[in-house]
């Protein structure tokens, strides 16, 4: 449920965002369109910050990954091997008498109970009435595919019909032969891409939460699968043997402790841009709620004014993606292991037929075919696998009104006169904010102080989005930049002049420091960057 104070400090957030160019309706001027957004002036610099953030940590920063920029619009068939275009669906209802659309489970939730799914079939439970307008008369619910057509060509029909991907993730799958066939990379290493994806979501909401239009930051980190890692090391380090998760990755583990590790990360870059740990919650999916190809599959959730919700999924989807694409396509998804390979070779018959029956006896007591256990083991005693793989998946939009809703104070001040005032402030994280200097001369009217203001912001211009405000008192100015988040305002003043320094005032506490303006740089560098 929410509760007034959240929501009211949602619609002061929506506000700010409004009149301060963030976020505005799609097209507003013709009414708008229900789940798609524009990021005005500063929401664009906002979203770039944390796509720049998540690139030079998860690309940049690491050995083992490389990026991808992948199309919209893919081979249709991606879907069908990937199963979208089959079951990537939400459940829908519709009222009888109002003609309201609704999510089925998310109506449901918001009644306090939860949708009956039994294998294929769901139905609603007893008492739940429209949102709308409270009638009982609900259609059953059905399953309503959330990708969104369109046609490549003159001719609309079947044989044009094609998709906008709804996941940047299988277009890393498509390519992951070329990338390996190109790049020198060796598993374990990971792909990681950001864009655009598009779902037909039948109720959008929550803002810029749950959009038909969005953009994802992905990554798919290839592993090998634990028997390969058993062949090579002659053990898997699993959760149970308590690794130490803070150092560097280690080629004897096994998926478990991959996909730990992969929170364990994920985690930690929240906390370097700003989202302290108890803003942020791990939730493991159980049971029904794990797709069927997820062996595990944790949500990184974050308390939002309307409640705990999701905001980066992290699951270990095994083999499925690539081998799917490799029944599909009929290419050759797997790797050639080197390491494998010489292990193999130095294991006598004994140990290989005991390895073999060991395998095949894993597998069928999970249910897998004999067959398909033979098959796979007779590839890795060649020295080859398909991958395994982990994916930390997050909503670049959904970060952007996460670190928003964070950084949002309302501070009840006194000034020296005892004369009270609210000052609206964004706390972001200095490397994420839109404008992270603002520079100000004291006095407009003073051709050598003004020379000298203008010297000092092209400077800094050249190195960060900086703000240059010439009007109002400095309080007022310190204000609108407090508003937008700024995290450092500089004065340049009559003692500029003479002893070449500058005040610089820190946006969170509001203390102001003298610096030289030869030390400008370097202050600023070490303040802001991550
Ligand atoms: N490839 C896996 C995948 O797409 P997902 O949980 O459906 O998994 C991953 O989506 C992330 O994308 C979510 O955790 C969320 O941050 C973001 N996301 C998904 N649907 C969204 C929507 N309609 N609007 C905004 N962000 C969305």
């Amino acid at each position: 449920m929410k509760s007034t104070e959240s929501t009211s400090q949602l619609e002061a957030i929506t506000s700010l965002c409004k009149r301060r160019g963030f976020i505005f309706p799609s097209s507003e001027i013709y009414g708008g369109i229900n789940g798609f957004w524009d990021y005005g002036p500063l929401g664009s610099e906002l979203k770039r910050n944390v796509r720049d953030a998540w690139w030079r940590a998860m690309v940049h920063g690491r050995e083992d990954m490389v990026g991808l920029d992948a199309t919209i619009i893919l081979n249709p068939r991606v879907w069908q091997a990937s199963g979208h275009a089959e079951g990537f669906a939400d459940p829908m209802v519709d009222c009888r008498q109002c003609r309201h659309r609704h999510r089925a489970d998310q109506l449901c939730e918001d009644q306090g109970q939860k949708l009956i799914v039994e294998g294929k079939s769901m139905r609603l439970p007893e008492g739940i009435r429209c949102s709308n307008c409270g009638s009982a008369e609900l259609t059953e619910p059905k399953a309503f595919n959330l990708m969104f057509k369109t046609f490549v060509g003159p001719i609309e029909d079947s044989s044009a019909e094609v998709w906008l991907r709804p996941e940047t993730a299988q277009a890393i799958f498509v390519q992951f032969s070329n990338v390996v066939g190109s790049s020198r990379v060796q598993v374990p290493f990971g792909i990681a891409q950001s864009g655009k994806s598009f779902r037909n979501e039948i109720t959008p909401r929550n803002y810029t939460f749950r959009s038909r239009e969005f953009e994802q930051m992905e990554i798919e980190y290839f592993i090998r699968p634990d028997e390969a890692v058993e062949l090579i090391h002659g053990h898997v380090v699993t959760l149970a043997d308590n690794p130490d998760l803070s150092g560097e990755p280690q080629g004897d583990w096994g998926w478990e402790v991959w996909h730990r590790y992969w929170v364990g990360q994920r985690l930690a870059w929240y906390h370097s841009i700003g989202l302290p740990a108890e803003s942020l919650v791990e939730y493991w999916q159980t049971g029904n709620e794990l797709a069927h190809y997820a062996r595990t599959c944790v949500d990184i959730e974050y308390a939002f004014p309307f409640g705990v919700q999701e905001l980066e999924g992290i699951a270990a989807r095994g083999d499925f993606d690539l081998s799917q694409h490799q029944k599909h396509s009929g290419k050759a998804q797997d790797v050639f292991d080197d390491e494998l390979k010489q292990a193999v070779a130095g294991l006598d018959e004994a140990a290989r037929s005991a390895f073999s029956e060991k395998t095949v006896a894993a597998w069928v007591a999970v249910g897998k075919s004999a067959e398909a256990a033979q098959a796979f083991v007779a590839k890795l005693f060649e020295g080859r696998y398909i991958p395994h793989v982990i994916e930390p998946s997050v909503g670049t939009d959904r970060l952007a009104l996460a670190l928003l809703c964070n950084a949002y104070e309302e501070q009840e001040l006194t000034d020296s006169k005892g004369k009270q005032d609210i000052r609206t402030v964004l706390h972001f994280h200095p490397a994420i904010a839109p404008v992270k200097a603002a520079v100000f001369p004291i006095v407009k009217n003073r051709p050598e102080l003004y020379a000298r203001a203008r010297q000092i912001f092209g400077d800094l211009q050249k190195r960060w989005n900086c703000f240059w405000d010439e009007s109002g008192a400095i309080g007022r100015r310190y204000r609108r930049m407090d508003e937008i988040g700024t995290p450092f305002c500089i004065t340049v003043d009559f003692d500029t002049l003479e002893q070449n320094t500058v005040t610089v005032r820190d946006r969170d506490t509001m203390q102001q420091e003298r610096v030289p303006v030869s030390e400008l740089r370097q202050y600023l560098e070490r303040r802001i960057e991550l």
